[in-house]
């Protein structure tokens, strides 16, 4: 496990002042290039999916960068995925949630029928910044009368509190900073 840690933190790069002048933003695109680390960042997930939500029924990724790891993971598991898009991507009738941004709104959406009442969800990103995305969409989720078992990131950035943000719904982790 430590291993794999270490591994998949090597794999995460550092760019200063992107995209915005004091921004230090973690790229995750080294993880895919390198099988190794993207098999390790699944390894780590399934491990805590298996001992902690062994029960769940379906995992939900995040537009754009939680589908990068969502299905590979839902796949090990052997459930489903089902993708929470930004506002106006998906066709057919959906549901939607509102959120802040810094400046303006967002929302995300999900299609109406992807989500059975009862089902056994988590939560999947790439990374947890102020946690108003994750936050909507678990807000999604139980407007699907869904049972949000738990957020997964690779990622977390412990400064914006985003953890708190989240309440009552639990974050897993990988790598924090
Ligand atoms: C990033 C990241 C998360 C979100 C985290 O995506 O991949 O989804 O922001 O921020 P928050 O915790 O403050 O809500 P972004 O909005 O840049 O969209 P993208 O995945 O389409 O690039
Ligand atoms: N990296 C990737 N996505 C992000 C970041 C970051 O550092 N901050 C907010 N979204």
């Amino acid at each position: 496990r430590e291993a794999k840690l270490d591994l998949v933190t090597k794999s995460i790069k550092h760019f200063p002042d992107f995209p915005s002048k004091g921004i230090l933003f973690r790229d995750i695109c080294p993880i895919l290039k390198d099988p190794g680390a993207l098999t390790a960042v699944i390894d780590l997930f399934e491990e805590h999916v298996r001992q902690t939500h062994p029960q769940v029924e379906l995992i939900v990724g995040l537009d754009a960068r939680g589908f990068l790891f969502g299905p590979l993971l839902a796949q090990r598991l052997g459930v489903g995925f089902v993708l929470v898009r930004k506002k106006g991507k998906l066709p057919g009738p959906t549901v939607s949630v509102a959120y802040k941004l810094e400046y303006g709104e967002a929302a995300v959406e999900v299609q109406e029928d992807a989500v059975a009442p009862g089902e056994k969800v988590l939560l999947i990103d790439d990374l947890l910044a102020t946690g108003g995305t994750m936050y909507a969409a678990c807000e999604l989720m139980k407007k699907q009368n869904a049972e949000v078992m738990g957020c997964m990131v690779v990622i977390e950035l412990k400064e914006l509190n985003g953890v708190e943000k989240l309440k009552p719904n639990t974050l897993f982790s990988l790598v924090q900073y």
